[in-house]
């Protein structure tokens, strides 16, 4: 079955012995037993509910995993996951995911003994990993997204794999920004996804959501018993938004990226515009890398403008994309990841990782791409003595 009727049918025929449609709501916390000893397979919904559970099966098909696990957003996903960890266990993480997966780390999973080394190329990730295995303290997880937020880094996923493995650790990546419409990671070696379902896979910049998703029932039923055990379930109206955007996905996905292909062109062509980052330009350091692993580069884009007063300007000026945090839904929104995304990386660390003043981080919604392009017109100044823009 194709992905996109995957995303539409899930698994197969609605499981609903009504046969409904459109999964139904079980807006229920608690399920009566039959008798003792005995279960309808639902017991709590903390541990199970059957719209999440649809939403589960959903995802595992689209990721080519056997078990997915939703939580009540992607950051309640990603703290779950460090507790698979002991103190003391080495983790390398890309040194630009998401600043509140930074802030996490470096706030609360380093308070709580986890020992982390930031690696930015593929290279520097492989060097990082000790040997050893979790036993004999090597590396216990590699932790990498990509294309990454926001300079939209590309990292070699089988690549990262083999260099986990080789320690005996796991390789967890943040798909975030692709979905499994573009990139499948674990059927590049990963072994779990981890996803901000907040963003693409709800799709309309209305809901919470994140989902983690495995290939090995062990793991997965680690994950659900931490779950069920720390709470953060993701609700059932909330399971049944992400079920619902993830109808529209491929589609979604399909004309978002071509949108931010025909954008990501013409801000290179702006002459107030200075680098834009795109995985799609052939001319990026991770393009083959982006062709090999994806079927698509996404619908992100990162550019600078000419300093912090430009930022503010053209954030004070765009009218029909939003001045927001967040990404991945039906409206356009620009993002200034040094106050919001990014505020709680270290300065100089963020410079390093050209999250500078001058830094706006696109994302491409639904609208007409004509649309967005006259609102950036408008936004966007040009230095003096340029010529008209475009
Ligand atoms: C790549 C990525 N991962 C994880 C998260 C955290 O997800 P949530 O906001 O759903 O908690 C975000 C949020 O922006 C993100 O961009």
């Amino acid at each position: 079955m194709h992905l996109s009727t995957r995303c539409i049918h899930g698994l197969g025929p609605s499981p609903d012995p009504t046969g409904a449609i459109s999964t139904p709501i079980y807006q229920t916390a608690t399920f009566a037993h039959p008798g003792v000893g005995q279960s309808t397979g639902f017991d709590y919904t903390r541990t199970a509910n059957p719209t999440r559970s649809a939403l589960e099966r959903t995802m595992a098909a689209l990721e080519s995993g056997t078990h997915a696990v939703a939580f009540a957003s992607g950051m309640a996903a990603i703290a779950t996951l460090t507790e698979l960890f002991r103190p003391g266990d080495h983790i390398v993480v890309g040194a630009d995911v998401y600043g509140g997966t930074h802030r996490f780390f470096s706030q609360v999973s380093a308070k709580n003994g986890l020992d982390f080394t930031r690696a930015t190329t593929d290279g520097e990730i492989d060097a990082a990993v000790k040997l050893g295995g979790p036993a004999g303290r090597g590396t216990a997880a590699v932790f990498i997204e990509t294309p990454s937020n926001p300079t939209m880094r590309v990292l070699d996923i089988a690549a990262a794999a083999q260099s986990a493995h080789a320690a005996g650790a796991l390789l967890i990546v943040d798909n975030t920004f692709l979905t499994p419409y573009f990139q499948r990671p674990l059927e590049l070696g990963a072994d779990i996804v981890v996803h901000s379902a907040t963003k693409y896979l709800a799709g309309h910049n209305d809901t919470l959501a994140g989902v983690v998703v495995v290939a090995d029932s062990g793991l997965a039923e680690r994950i659900a018993t931490l779950r069920c055990t720390i709470g953060g379930p993701l609700a059932p109206f909330d399971s049944w938004l992400c079920l619902r955007g993830l109808k529209t996905l491929a589609v979604r996905l399909e004309r978002q990226a071509a949108s931010a292909d025909i954008l990501a062109h013409w801000l290179r062509a702006h002459p107030g515009v200075g680098d834009v980052y795109y995985p799609g330009f052939e001319d990026h350091p991770g393009f083959a890398v982006s062709t090999r692993q994806a079927s698509g580069h996404g619908a992100m884009i990162a550019f600078r403008v000419e300093d912090g007063a430009a930022a503010h300007r053209v954030l004070a000026a765009i009218e029909l994309i939003q001045f927001a945090e967040s990404l991945g839904g039906t409206e356009s929104l620009l993002t200034y990841p040094i106050t919001q995304t990014h505020a709680d990386v270290p300065e100089p660390q963020r410079l390093a990782l050209g999250i500078d003043e001058g830094l706006l981080r696109l994302s491409v919604g639904l609208e007409d791409p004509n649309d967005l392009i006259a609102d950036l017109a408008a936004a966007i100044p040009s230095p003096a003595g340029a010529g008209a823009e475009r």
